[in-house]
């Protein structure tokens, strides 16, 4: 558990492979919960589906040490994690940009994609210790946005948003506090409560999605398979999406990537 007036313990770094892979080493070596792994550019940033994450200085790329009371619900650290990040954007950009968490755990500024988290366990026997990996796009300029065009959302940048540039070490203890306090609502008063904030900070609710699971893929003549279009109607109490289809029907979805929107 960790306490309200905590103050984690920073390794800050100028350039790291993956500031993942040093958490997990920390962890391995029994660094506590709360363990805060830092670096200005990672030369190997990694992200979900094994995607790389590109890592030019700029950005803001940070993995926190959690040993949850139950590791089998790694989602709900992802989940929790997407709330904080959404609360730490909205707080450091002006009322009038748009933020939103996007299934399962991506971070959007004006419906394109700003900061990811990759949640690790160290499995085995070390299930227990969790790595979460966050990555946000501060300070990086529109020409270093194109090596994020691998993901399916395009990318955007507190810089490119706003015109300014920012100061990442204040985002990051901003975040920081938003991800300790989250991980607080959590243990105090169970994952629903986390639901019902993912819930208000996701403004793809009510809105039609396209949700492609990993056997996507394009087909001659404009067709494609593995994706499903319904209307976003949250998550349910496992952190799975749920969405409604034509006919109105609720299907629930563990796995997969929201790729598209139709406000
Ligand atoms: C994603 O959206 O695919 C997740 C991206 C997660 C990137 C962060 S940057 C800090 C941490 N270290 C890594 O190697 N990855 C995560």
């Amino acid at each position: 558990m960790i306490p309200a007036d905590f103050t984690p313990k920073i390794s800050s770094h100028d350039t790291l492979d993956s500031t993942n892979t040093k958490a997990r080493e920390l962890a391995a070596q029994g660094a506590s919960e709360g363990t805060v792994v830092w670096a200005r550019q990672q030369t190997q940033g990694r992200g979900r589906l094994k995607r790389a994450w590109h890592s030019p200085e700029g950005g803001l790329y940070l993995s926190v040490l959690l040993y949850p009371k139950d590791p089998r619900r790694l989602t709900d650290l992802s989940i929790l994690t997407g709330v904080a990040l959404a609360q730490a954007v909205k707080e450091s950009l002006p009322k009038q940009v748009a933020v939103s968490v996007k299934w399962p755990n991506d971070c959007l500024l004006n419906w394109k994609k700003v900061g990811g988290i990759l949640c690790e366990s160290l499995g085995e026997e070390f299930f227990h210790l969790c790595v979460v990996g966050i990555g946000l796009n501060v300070n990086i300029p529109e020409t270093e946005l194109a090596s994020f065009r691998n993901n399916p959302f395009s990318a955007t940048s507190f810089q490119v948003a706003t015109g300014a540039g920012h100061d990442v070490v204040k985002i990051r203890d901003r975040l920081l506090s938003k991800l300790f306090n989250m991980y607080r609502v959590y243990h105090q008063d169970g994952f629903p409560h986390v639901q019902y904030l993912w819930e208000r900070n996701c403004e793809m609710i009510g809105k039609k999605v396209e949700l492609r699971d990993s056997g996507w893929r394009d087909l001659p003549a404009g067709d494609t398979v593995g994706a499903t279009v319904g209307t976003c109607l949250g998550i349910d109490e496992a952190g799975a999406i749920v969405l409604s289809n034509a006919k109105g029907e609720r299907h629930t979805y563990h796995t997969g990537e929201i790729t598209c929107f139709w406000p």
